[in-house]
């Protein structure tokens, strides 16, 4: 099984020219050359490669599909010349989309959630996470990780994203949340996550949250270091959490800090993109030996996309990253991210997700900015028909 990959490890990819990937069933039966491959027998169904390049299935580790609503306004603002958190700081940001997602209805919350799942697949995302968030009661928080379970993806329980107005303060909402909603969320998540920032919740919040989640069987995860350095990589590497999400403000210290971990930064260049903010560290992580992966952060406020072929391109335009390593970084690290260790690589004994590029060379991924390159997804060993 693929380990998490770092340092030099991170930019090393197999390539194979005139190349098959056999699949059997869910699983990956065998890879290798065409000129290699003997007479098969049965009912096998051919899909013809020529022309194209074939990659693991990517796996997005970090989004917020379960919303209603838009910000289309706040986007309007921002162009404008407001800034995120100062709309944040007016009652706008988060707390715009819990009001909006509260007013659905769960058949309606399902159906936007199914609609972001597609999209995802349309860039070939075949593996994802995402997260509650915005609903921040008992009922819109259960109801999030459900359609996200039922969708296909790895629900995280983001149950600290913000106070919500009908709490006094940080303290008053995290006494309902973990006594009221935990319990259920736990039952229904694969982890937890929290936003450890300013106007958000503080270090020893988010670490009274996290302990009470970890305790309940949950795998940790934290948004830290976005606006301000307030303590996130250290409790990550206290707790032991999967991951420490954004970084875009993270100094050398903290990049040091990491480096000596097991926790796995997940870089979201899109976000700081749409945000026009500081890319984070991103060479320094790796060159330090960091772990890292890269996401899309979907969400409607700070991260409007579902492509991770387009959060590659920013990845090496950006971040100065190679194709290799964010390839890596969306496959076998995200992945690991997930705790879907065999998950992301083409190699027998693997998932059946496969990734078709309509493209001479696989660096088109991050090469063909903007490009609409995938042509066909093989997800669970069932070939998708891409609408
Ligand atoms: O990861 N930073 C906190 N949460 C999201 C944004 C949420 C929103 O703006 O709706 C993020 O960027
Ligand atoms: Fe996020």
């Amino acid at each position: 099984m693929p380990a998490l990959r770092r340092g030099r490890a991170l930019g090393d990819v197999l390539v194979l020219e005139d190349a098959y990937v056999l699949c059997d069933g869910e699983r990956i039966e065998a890879v290798g050359r065409m000129r290699d491959l003997g007479p098969l027998g049965g009912d096998i169904e051919e899909v013809d490669g020529r022309g194209l390049c074939a990659v693991p299935g990517l796996v997005d580790c970090h989004t917020h599909p379960a919303w209603g609503g838009d910000r289309v306004e706040e986007f309007t603002l921002r162009a404008e010349g407001a800034s995120y958190e100062e709309l944040h700081a007016r009652g706008g940001g988060i707390a715009r989309t819990v009001e909006a997602t509260r007013a659905l209805d769960e058949a309606a919350l399902r159906a936007r959630v199914d609609r972001h799942a597609r999209w995802m697949l349309r860039h070939g995302t075949t593996t994802w996470e995402g997260k509650s968030g915005y609903g921040l009661d008992r009922d819109t928080e259960i109801a999030s990780l459900r359609a996200i379970r039922d969708a296909g993806g790895s629900p995280t329980w983001l149950g600290a994203h913000a106070v919500p107005p009908e709490f006094a303060d940080a303290d008053a909402y995290l006494e309902f949340a973990l006594s009221g909603v935990l319990p259920e969320a736990a039952k229904v998540a694969d982890a937890a996550d929290v936003f450890l920032e300013r106007g958000a919740f503080d270090a020893t919040q988010a670490r009274r949250y996290l302990r009470a989640c970890a305790d309940a069987g949950l795998a940790l995860r934290l948004h830290g270091d976005q606006f301000t350095e307030s303590g996130a990589i250290p409790l990550a590497v206290e707790l032991r959490a999967r991951s420490v999400d954004h970084l875009e403000a993270t100094s050398d210290t903290g990049i040091r800090a990491l480096a000596a971990s097991d926790v796995v930064g997940v870089l979201l260049p899109a976000s700081a993109l749409f945000l026009d903010r500081p890319m984070p560290p991103a060479r320094a992580l790796v060159d330090a030996g960091a772990a890292i992966a890269l996401a899309t952060d979907f969400n409607p406020g700070s991260a409007f996309t579902t492509s991770l072929p387009l959060v590659a391109s920013l990845a090496c335009t950006q971040l100065k990253l190679s194709p290799a390593e964010a390839l890596t970084a969306m496959t076998v690290n995200a992945a690991h991210v997930l705790g879907r260790n065999a998950v992301g690589t083409l190699a027998p004994g693997a998932p059946a997700d496969v990734v078709l590029f309509d493209a001479p060379d696989w660096r088109y991924l991050a090469y063909h900015l903007g490009g609409d390159i995938v042509r066909t997804v093989v997800a669970g060993g069932r070939l998708v028909r891409l609408g």
